[in-house]
């Protein structure tokens, strides 16, 4: 079958890779319909998350067919049309049990499983191929109803609960005023589901005008860094106080101001982020316009900080690698502020999600801005990479493979 390749820093490739086994009597294997690419695929192509094993398919976000079960996977037929939460749990150890199940003790001791990562999440082979294996089957496949589509379904593999998830840590209230830093997918994701959770201002930060004017088209109230010094527009916007809750949905490939009043503050001087993008992207390989680090990691985190309002509260969804060290913690302290972070516990959410698409109180689909064939997949990378106008979310077609 034909499946996206990581071959190194920079090397990906659509290679011809054998069909998936049932290995153990939880697995499964899944057919899968839709697949797609997201922001934690290009760190692992730039460089800034590293420990990559050559050879891993990539892809943690699938809706498919289930093809075959093993034996002590009782809940689920051949058929069945299933969405596969991105994080991988047992069901059994006790941080599963307790809704945690992107700290599973038991598939990887020491952090997160998902599909398509690291030597340090598995490694599982990924998504973004024609077919998959799903170990522990029973809990990590969820059977879709007839009325949610593929389409909506693979946005409920990742990114809709990343921005629930994002939204839940971070305290959100009826009345909040919110700040989302990253008008992504999981930056409007983030936007939606504070929405959802009473949030009744929402301010979003990106410098790309199409994202941005997704953001607004939802009711967020946008900010350019290119155009404006965030941190001033969010006070001057909330009269002086800043928000209540910031969420980071940014990560590591986070990039300075490149222009406008933001660029030469102490928050974006140049000296620092250079060392951090040298601590975090030790081997870099970029080629053209391709696969560049972002240049200011800690970016997103440092306004975030500075811009909330004292005792407010910051969650973490976008992804940092463990040679992250730069957070501004003494000026977090001295303003009582909360941080929770982390990788999204998506199968506590993906049931409810499902159940919000399907009875018509959220439609997601208008994130999908671009349809490829797998057969596409390596240009299709390389165009989200370059956050080419109007490719905020690619889902990729493994079916149109075939002659
Ligand atoms: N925690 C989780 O479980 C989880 C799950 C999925 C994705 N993620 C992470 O979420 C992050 C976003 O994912 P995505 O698919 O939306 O990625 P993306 O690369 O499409 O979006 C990132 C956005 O941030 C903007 N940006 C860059 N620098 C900025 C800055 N300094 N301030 C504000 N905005 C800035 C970019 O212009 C871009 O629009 C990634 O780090 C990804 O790895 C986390
Ligand atoms: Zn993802
Ligand atoms: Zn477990």
């Amino acid at each position: 079958m034909k499946a996206v390749v990581f071959h190194g820093v920079g090397d990906i490739r659509l290679d011809d890779v054998p069909e998936p086994q049932i290995e153990e009597p939880t697995d499964a294997i899944v057919r899968l319909t839709a697949s797609a690419i997201c922001g934690t695929d290009l760190h692992f192509v730039r460089g800034t998350m590293s420990g990559m094993r050559p050879g891993t398919i990539l892809g943690h976000e699938g809706v498919g067919v289930v093809e075959d079960v093993g034996d002590d996977v009782r809940n689920l037929y051949p058929g069945d049309r299933v969405v596969i939460p991105s994080t991988l749990g047992c069901g059994n150890c006790s941080y599963c049990r307790a809704g945690y199940q992107a700290q599973c003790d038991t598939l990887v001791p020491g952090g997160t499983a998902f599909f398509g990562g690291p030597e340090a999440s598995g490694p599982f082979d990924g998504l973004q191929a024609e077919a998959a294996r799903i170990p522990y089957a029973a809990v990590n496949l969820v059977k879709l109803p007839d009325e949610v589509s593929d389409d909506q379904a693979l946005l409920i593999s990742d990114i809709f609960p990343t921005g629930y998830f994002g939204a839940d840590i971070a305290e959100i209230t009826h009345g909040d005023t919110v700040v989302v830093f990253g008008c992504g997918p999981v930056g409007i994701f983030s936007i939606l589901s504070a929405q959802l959770l009473g949030a009744v201002r929402v301010f979003a930060v990106d410098r790309l005008a199409d994202r941005l004017d997704m953001a607004r088209r939802l009711g967020a109230e946008v900010i350019d860094f290119s155009a404006e010094d965030p941190i001033d527009a969010l006070s001057r916007l909330t009269g002086g106080t800043g928000p209540d809750r910031a969420i980071d949905a940014v990560g590591v490939d986070a990039q300075r101001p490149q222009e406008g009043p933001a660029v030469g503050r102490s928050e974006t001087s140049d000296a620092e982020l250079d060392r951090e993008v040298d601590a975090v992207a030790p081997e870099q390989n970029p080629q053209g316009d391709s696969w560049h680090p972002g240049d200011g990691p800690s970016m997103a985190l440092r306004w975030a900080v500075r811009s909330l309002a004292k005792a407010g509260t910051l969650s973490i969804i976008g992804v940092y690698p463990p040679e992250a060290q730069s957070f501004p913690i003494g000026e977090a302290m001295q303003k009582n502020l909360t941080i929770k972070m982390g990788n999204c516990n998506h199968r506590r959410y993906v049931p409810q999600l499902v159940e919000l698409v399907r009875n018509g109180s959220v439609d997601p689909v208008s994130v999908l801005t671009e349809l490829q064939p797998v057969s596409s997949a390596i240009e299709a990378y390389e165009a989200f990479d370059q956050r080419q106008p109007g490719w905020m979310k690619v889902e990729l077609e493994p079916a149109s493979t075939d002659p």
